[in-house]
C-alpha cells in the first residue's frame, strides 16, 4: 500500500494514480450521497481526507456508521485539488472494514486535556498532540546518533543492572531475585545479598558514566544512549522515574572541550527537528507555544553564555527578587533559580561551572580553588537543566581524597579507580536528559506528556 507523507511529498506524481491507503478515522462525516472520512495512516503528521459518493461504493451505508478510531483499507484515485485547504483528496473505490471500532472509543475529534489523555496513554499516540511529539522524540533520538556517528563517536551499551551508584545520592531502584515476603535468612538483622542472583546487592543505574568512562579511555569518544532510574521521590514536571540519558565521554579533553561538544550537539539536534519535522514543529508553535520556532531558530545560530556558579549566585543575589529558597553559596540551585537566570537575566540558555563540590558529585575535577570543581550545567528557559556534566578527577590521591570524605568504599569503585593507574588521562563527559530536550523542542511542559508510558511516582498503570 502506499503512504500519505509520499502523496504529499510530490502530489503531482500521484495526480489521477491509484493508490491503497491504510488507516484510522480520524473523523468520519458521511452523508446521504455523499461524504468525507479524514484518515490518518501515521506516516506524517497529516491525514488524508476520503471523498466516498453512495453510487461508487458499495458498503456505503455500513461505511457512514463507522466510529473514530476504525482501521480502514481505501483503494482510489488521487484528485488534486489545488483550490482547497488540502492540496489532494482521494477520491475512494473500495473500502475494506478492517477493524471497526466501538462507540465507546475514548477520542473525539476535538482537543482533550493532557491530564485527560495521560489516562488513556495507549490511545494518545492517534491524537494530534502525540503524533507530534513522538515523532519529534524518534527523529531527535536518530539525529543524535548521526551526530556521534559523524564525529567518530562510538556507541557503547553501558549495563542496566549495576552494583555501583554513580551519582552517590542513593536514588536507586534495587534488582532481586530474593522472596522479600518470605525473607531469607538474616545476618545480623540484614538481608545477606550474597544469595541474591548476583552474590551482591544490584540496582538499576542511574547513570551509565562510570561504565562509558572505561570506554572512552579505549576508543577515545564514546556515547551511551539508553534507559537509568531513579527512585527520586519527587512529583514534578521534569523527573521521570524511568529516563533516557545520552551521556558522551571524550578523552584527552577538559571542561570547555566538553562544553563546545554538548553546544554543538544541541545546535545539531535542533536544526535536524527543524528540518525534519517542519508540520510538527508548526503544531507547537500554534497551539503549544507561541514563541516556539523563533527561540529554537535564534538558538540554532547562536552562541554559547557560559557564568560560574559564584557569578549566578552574585546575579540572584542582587537581582532583589523574591525567592521561595534563598540563594546561598554553597547550597545548589533550584529551579525558580535556574529558571530566573534563563528566561528573566539571559533570556536563553546559559551554562553555569564551577560549582561547590559539596554539591556535586564525587568523580568531578577539584579545581584550583579547592572549593570548586570542574562541572558544567546546561540551564534552559522553560525547563531548567537539561545538561549535567563535568571534566573528571584523573588524579587518583585526590579522588581517592574525595571518596573517603564521602564515605565511599574504595573496593566497590577498584575498577573505576584502577583507570587512574593504567594510563589515566584528562577527560571529560555530560549527561544529556532525553525527556528534558524533547520538552524544549517541542514547548510540551510536562515530562509525562514526552515520553510514551511515563513512570513517576505511584504511576504504572501501563
Ligand atoms: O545531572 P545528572 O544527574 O548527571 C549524571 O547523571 C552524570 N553521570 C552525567 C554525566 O556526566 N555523564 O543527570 C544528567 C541529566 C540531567 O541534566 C537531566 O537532564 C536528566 O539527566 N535527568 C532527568 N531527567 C528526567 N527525570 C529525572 N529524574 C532526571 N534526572 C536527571
Ligand atoms: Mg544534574
Amino acid at each position: 500500500h502506499d503512504n500519505i507523507k509520499d502523496i504529499y511529498t510530490s502530489p503531482e506524481r500521484y495526480s489521477g494514480k491509484q493508490v491503497i491507503v491504510c488507516g484510522w478515522i480520524k473523523n468520519n462525516r458521511v452523508g446521504k450521497a455523499f461524504g468525507f472520512i479524514d484518515l490518518n495512516d501515521g506516516s506524517c503528521f497529516r491525514g488524508i481526507q476520503v471523498v466516498l459518493e453512495r453510487e461508487s461504493i458499495l458498503n456505503y451505508d455500513e461505511i457512514s456508521k463507522q466510529n473514530i478510531g476504525a482501521a480502514l483499507v481505501v483503494s482510489g484515485k488521487i484528485e488534486l485539488t489545488p483550490n482547497m485547504k488540502q492540496p489532494f483528496e482521494l477520491k475512494a473505490e473500495t473500502v475494506h472494514i478492517e477493524g471497526a471500532s466501538t462507540p465507546d472509543f475514548p477520542l473525539q475529534n476535538k482537543r482533550h486535556t493532557p491530564e485527560f489523555l495521560r489516562e488513556q496513554a495507549y490511545l494518545r499516540p492517534r491524537t494530534n498532540l502525540f503524533r507530534a511529539v513522538f515523532r519529534v522524540r524518534s527523529e531527535a533520538a536518530f539525529a543524535i546518533h548521526q551526530f556521534f556517528h559523524d564525529r567518530g563517536f562510538v556507541y557503547v551499551h553501558t549495563p542496566l543492572i549495576t552494583g555501583s551508584d554513580c551519582e552517590g545520592a542513593g536514588e536507586m531502584f534495587r534488582v532481586t531475585t530474593l522472596d522479600l515476603e518470605n525473607p531469607p535468612k538474616t545476618v545480623g538483622g540484614q538481608i545477606d545479598w550474597k544469595q541474591d542472583f548476583f552474590g551482591k546487592s544490584t540496582n538499576l543505574t542511574v547513570s551509565g558514566q562510570l561504565e562509558g568512562e572505561t570506554f572512552a579511555l579505549a576508543f577515545g569518544k564514546i556515547y551511551t544512549f539508553g534507559p537509568t532510574f531513579r527512585a527520586e521521590n519527587s512529583n514534578t514536571t521534569r523527573h521521570a522515574a524511568e529516563f533516557w540519558m545520552i551521556e558522551p565521554e571524550i578523552a584527552f579533553a577538559d571542561l570547555n572541550d566538553n562544553m563546545n561538544l554538548a553546544w554543538d550537539m544541541i545546535q545539531y539536534i535542533i536544526q535536524y527537528v527543524l528540518k525534519h519535522c517542519p508540520q510538527e514543529i508548526e503544531f507547537f508553535n500554534q497551539f503549544v507555544d507561541r514563541g516556539l520556532k523563533e527561540r529554537l531558530c535564534a538558538l540554532a545560530a547562536s552562541d554559547y553564555e557560559k557564568i560560574t556558579y559564584t557569578e549566578a549566585v552574585l546575579l540572584l543575589k542582587s537581582s532583589n527578587a523574591a525567592f521561595q529558597y534563598p540563594v546561598e553559596w554553597g547550597s545548589d540551585l533550584q529551579t525558580e533559580h535556574e529558571r530566573f537566570l534563563t528566561e528573566q537575566i539571559f533570556k536563553k540558555p546559559v551554562f553555569v561551572v564551577d560549582y561547590p563540590k559539596e554539591i556535586k558529585s564525587f568523580y568531578m575535577r577539584l579545581n584550583d580553588d579547592g572549593k570548586t570543581v570542574a562541572a558544567m550545567d546546561l540551564l534552559v528557559p522553560g525547563v531548567g537543566e537539561i545538561i549535567g556534566g563535568s571534566q573528571r578527577e584523573e588524579r587518583l590521591d585526590l579522588l581517592v581524597e574525595r571518596m573517603k570524605e564521602l564515605s565511599l568504599e574504595e573496593k566497590d569503585y577498584w575498577w573505576y579507580l584502577n583507570l587512574r593507574r593504567y594510563g589515566g588521562t584528562k577527560h571529560a563527559g555530560f549527561g544529556l536528559g532525553f525527556e528534558r530536550i524533547i520538552m524544549y523542542l517541542t514547548g510540551v511542559s510536562n515530562i509525562r506528556d514526552v515520553i510514551p508510558y511515563p513512570r513517576t511516582v505511584k504511576n504504572a498503570e501501563f
